[in-house]
């Protein structure tokens, strides 16, 4: 729900993300006036009205779109989602040089049609297309920022609440790196309540293998699911309707998101999420996080995976 009455979000590409992510803005009353925008003329435009047609139900936010990018006019976030998806067995980085292609068209038109805008990349893959966003459009790195592993960490936090039998809430742990095949869980800061998971004592313990099949779960989540229903749609579209009340609300949420680091444990010019406070001047990653020497290894591991990305990119 926005407090903001005037708040627009636009949302690039009507494909399953993005329409999901529209509805799911549309039923979390995320801001004021959503746009959807696609170059597909009839999918944009029947996406729009099948949305349109359920607003009754839905309160106040207005439902707008089409084929033309004056529809973005005046945003205050914009979500971009289109692009090549990934096929079963494909890795989100397989979608790289096609996805900078688009954006390298796409972006100079939104920038026109909402220079002041927080943009966030969902489009995957996420951290890599967030260092070309940020490099084509010359924005602050704090508002060129990617749901990263935000989707992750929401699927860690629902397995671990079923493991242990308590609300999904009161799971305080995060995924953070590469919104792909190198991410991981910070274990040794995670907390169910105010007890540190690792000296959980509740009903169901869990051993170390138990911790480690679940990471590879989370990792894994998205091929499972792309391999029953050929696309992820709705807990992303779930995530960026969140990601978006952050900053349109202004919040200053903790969330693990991704920008371009500058000097963050000796990580520079490359994209990855770590937990950051997310606002109406969109994402900042915050200082003091206590991450264990092999966290921090990890970490370095996943910035050089998405670095040797991007210098084939030519980024
Ligand atoms: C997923 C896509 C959004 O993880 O990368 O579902």
């Amino acid at each position: 729900m926005t407090e903001n009455a005037h708040s627009k979000l636009t949302v690039v590409g009507a494909g399953s993300v993005g329409s999901s992510t529209a509805y799911a803005a549309l039923i979390r009353q995320s801001a004021r006036t959503i746009a959807l925008y696609d170059i597909q003329t009839r999918k944009v435009n029947a996406e729009v009205l099948d949305l349109a047609h359920g607003t009754q139900f839905t309160g106040s936010s207005e439902i707008i779109g089409g084929d033309d990018v004056a529809v973005a006019a005046g945003s205050d976030v914009v979500v971009i989602t289109a692009g090549a998806k990934q096929e079963p067995g494909q890795t989100r980085l397989d979608l790289a040089a096609t996805n900078v292609e688009i954006l390298r068209t796409l972006l100079p038109q939104l920038l026109e049609q909402a220079p002041d805008a927080t943009y966030i990349l969902v489009t995957n893959p996420c951290d890599v297309l967030t260092v070309v966003a940020q490099r084509i459009t010359g924005l602050p790195v704090n508002r060129v920022f990617a749901s990263g592993t935000a989707l992750d960490t929401s699927r860690l936090r629902w397995e671990l609440g079923r493991r242990l039998g308590v609300s999904t809430s009161s799971v305080h742990a995060s995924i953070v790196g590469e919104h792909g095949d190198t991410e991981f869980p910070l274990w040794s800061s995670a907390t169910v309540g105010s007890v540190p998971l690792l000296n959980w004592r509740g009903d169901s313990p869990l051993t170390e293998r138990e911790l480690d099949w679940i990471a590879d779960d989370v990792r894994d989540a998205a091929y499972t699911v792309i391999e029953g229903k050929g696309a992820t749609n709705y807990a992303i579209g779930l995530t960026g309707a969140r990601l978006v009340e952050a900053v349109l609300n202004d919040e200053h949420a903790i969330m693990p998101v991704s920008t371009v680091l500058d000097e963050y444990h000796g990580i520079s010019d490359v994209a990855i999420s770590v937990p950051s406070i997310v606002s109406a001047a969109g994402a900042f990653p915050l200082a003091g996080v206590p991450y264990s020497t092999n966290e921090r290894r990890l970490l370095q591991a996943s910035a050089d995976t998405l670095s040797i990305s991007l210098r084939l990119l030519g980024f």
